[in-house]
């Protein structure tokens, strides 16, 4: 059913402090959730709430987290989030990082001891609406094999850079470093539908198309993918001093238990580089060159990262609302607190 923004995010604020969450931290949770839902990131909008709702419950997200800022040079410092909710961690983060920009020409911020901070193209969005250039990386429970190898290792660990414009477009490019995420494949499941061969594996490390065998995910473009999804991991874990690789928490093992993610934000002021209106007003014109382009057969327009998402967020708006699966909705108007769903479940959460 469709919702309206307002509507969507008192929902989920709603049910988050019902779970044990204060106020402004389920403010700013529910906030970047509607980010997502309304740009048509549904793997990372109000589907997620049942879950956060359980691990707040159980302790497993501190609701009074005492966070620690260590500046650990002009430009760089670490953010300790006491295993507070990721949302906030990512977000005070950010602001750190677009402050030491401002002041010192690039800001890099080490985020530990956090939990899932969902899309992580808000943060980088963030920073562009300052008129400054931004990259971030974050980690994720293992679920994807390494190129060449039958185990999980890596998780789906997202990148996402943006830059401002001269006008009032961004460019948001946010993407998992896995072919899919673990939700579509769900989804073929649930339909009865084989996948696509280039998107997951079974136990031999294999390529399979039933979704029911499915063990891990695979990188993007193979080898070259699989060396992006490693470096996430080194900038946001390895480098952090948090644990890494196969050694990262699994999303829905232990809900009572802190997650100690790691997440890395990188922003630098186009006025120590070419000049912020230069950059600014090449950015424009890159956009609209490449908005000019001569589409190929079954495309209607060459897009820029992130504008079919910005499409789609004026497109709900334009046709009544965010649609959101009913089954959420209803979980969220209802006062159940369904605090037993997710705990101990394999990786997949099955
Ligand atoms: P996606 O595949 O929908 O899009 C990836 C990127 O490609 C986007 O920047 C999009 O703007 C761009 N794009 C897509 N189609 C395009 C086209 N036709 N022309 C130009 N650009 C195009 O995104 P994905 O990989 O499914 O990730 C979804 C969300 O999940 C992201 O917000 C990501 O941050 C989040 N995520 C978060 C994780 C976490 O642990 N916090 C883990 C994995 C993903």
């Amino acid at each position: 059913m469709k919702l309206s923004r307002e509507e969507l995010k008192s929902l989920m604020k709603n049910k988050l402090m019902q779970a044990g969450l204060h106020e402004d931290h389920a403010d700013t949770t529910a906030e970047i959730l509607t980010w997502s839902d309304e740009r048509g990131y549904h793997s990372h909008g109000s589907v997620r709430v049942e879950y956060y709702s359980e691990r707040i419950f159980k302790g497993g997200i501190t609701v009074d987290p005492k966070f620690t800022w260590t500046q650990t040079g002009p430009c760089s410092g670490i953010f300790d989030g006491d295993n507070g909710i990721g949302y906030v961690i990512a977000k005070e983060g950010m602001e750190k990082a677009i402050q030491l920009a401002k002041e010192n020409g690039i800001g890099v911020v080490g985020m530990t001891n956090m939990s899932h901070s969902g899309s992580i193209g808000y943060y980088t969005e963030m920073a562009a609406n300052e008129g400054l250039a931004a990259i971030s990386f974050c980690q994720s429970d293992p679920m994807a094999v390494p190129y060449g190898g039958a185990e999980p290792y890596y998780g789906t660990n997202p990148i996402s850079f943006a830059a401002p414009t001269a006008d009032d477009r961004k460019v948001v490019f946010d993407m998992a470093t896995t072919v899919q995420a673990w939700g579509k494949i769900l989804d073929k499941k649930s339909r009865h539908e084989s996948i696509p061969a280039d998107w997951a594996v079974g136990v031999d490390g294999a390529p399979v198309t039933d979704p029911n065998l499915v063990n891990a995910l695979v990188p993007i473009s193979g080898a070259k993918g699989y060396g992006l999804m490693m470096m996430v991991d080194v900038f946001s874990g390895v480098l952090l001093g948090v644990p890494f690789g196969g050694h990262v928490s699994s999303m829905y093992h232990d809900l009572s238990e802190g997650r100690r993610l790691g997440q890395m934000h990188i922003v630098m002021d186009p006025n120590r580089f070419v000049g912020a209106e230069k950059f600014k007003k090449d950015m424009s014109q890159c956009l609209d060159e490449i908005g000019n382009i001569k589409p190929a057969p079954g495309f209607d327009k060459v897009n820029y990262p992130g504008e079919r998402a910005e499409e789609r967020k004026k497109k709900a708006y334009a046709t009544g609302g965010i649609e959101i699966v009913d089954e959420i909705v209803e979980y969220m108007r209802s006062s159940d607190i369904h605090y037993n769903r997710y705990d101990h479940k394999n990786r997949f959460a099955e």
